[in-house]
Parts: structure tokens; C-alpha cells; sequence
């Protein structure tokens, strides 16, 4: 696991949370940044490649799902920036970086896609469950604590969507 070095800049950053606690909050943020990609592109591979009887309803809820995660994601980067870390940016890092596995050359069947992405969801969700109590206990940022607890409300929300179409 390659660790993220915060951003050279001239002054350090002066809010209450040392140089080593960022670092290991951008570490977090980090890895769920790559996670939450590689979900991201497994929705979008079924939104594009969905077939059956209720196609236009998964294309479309897919599509939401996927619009949903790219928003997530936009905020975990800026989020890395806000506490003077370097985000990952790269397919190469993201694939490195993530606890969730793609199967490449699979077309699941449309349940069994929802299927895929709710366990997706739920793996993030205990991930998040676990770190937002680091950046709490360990790091003592309660900021990020708060914004991985809205994430985690969010992918619970988004799980409950899935759960309700098997
Ligand atoms: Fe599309």
C-alpha cells in the first residue's frame, strides 16, 4: 500500500490535526476513493450491458447509481485536497488500491448484476463503519468522521435500492 504523501506546500496546514493523523486520514480516503471507482465502473458496465425484459428500468437505475457514485467521488478527492493530501488519480492506483474485485469478461444476468453491486455496497459499508471510527479515535478528525458517516448513509440507501429489486 503506497502512502500518500501530503502536498508540498510552503506553510503546513494549521487546523488542529497534525502532519501524521492527515496522513493517515489520507491514506483512508484514499483507498475508499479507489473502492468507490472501481464501483463506479461496475455500475456503469451494467448500465451499459443489461439485458432482459426490464431493460429500460435497469439502464435507468443503473444510471442513477452510477451519476450517485461519480458525485461520492468528486467529494472524497476534494476532500483528500482539503486536508492538504495528494489524491490518487490513476486507473493503475485505483485498481491497486481497491479492496473491491472487478471480473472482467463477465456478463452477469440483470439480478445477479444487483446482486454483484449490493454486495459491492455493503463491503464499503463495513469498511466506512470502521473507518470513520479511526479518523475519530486515532486521528482525532472529526470532520472526516462526519463525512464518512454521510457516505455511509448514502451507500446504505443506495444498498436498500438494490436489496428491494432480488
Ligand atoms: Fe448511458
Amino acid at each position: 500500500m503506497t502512502l500518500r504523501t501530503l502536498e508540498k506546500t510552503k506553510g503546513d496546514l494549521n487546523i488542529g490535526i497534525s502532519q501524521q493523523n492527515r496522513e493517515g486520514v489520507v491514506k483512508i480516503l484514499n483507498t475508499l476513493l479507489a473502492d468507490e471507482y472501481i464501483l463506479y465502473t461496475k455500475t456503469r458496465n451494467y448500465h451499459w450491458n443489461v439485458i432482459g425484459s426490464h431493460f429500460n428500468d435497469r439502464h435507468k437505475f443503473f444510471q442513477e447509481q452510477y451519476e450517485k457514485l461519480d458525485e461520492l467521488i468528486d467529494e472524497i478527492a476534494e476532500r483528500t485536497r482539503t486536508l492538504g493530501g495528494m489524491s490518487i488519480a490513476t486507473l493503475t492506483e485505483f485498481v491497486k488500491e481497491s479492496r473491491l474485485k472487478e471480473s472482467p469478461g463477465e456478463y452477469p444476468g440483470d439480478l445477479k448484476m444487483i446482486s454483484k453491486l449490493l454486495s459491492d455496497h455493503e463491503q464499503i459499508i463495513r469498511c466506512l463503519r470502521s473507518d470513520l471510527e479511526i479518523c475519530d479515535t486515532k486521528y482525532h478528525d472529526i470532520g472526516t468522521n462526519d463525512f464518512l458517516t454521510g457516505l455511509m448513509e448514502i451507500h446504505e440507501k443506495m444498498a436498500w435500492m438494490l436489496r428491494a429489486h432480488l
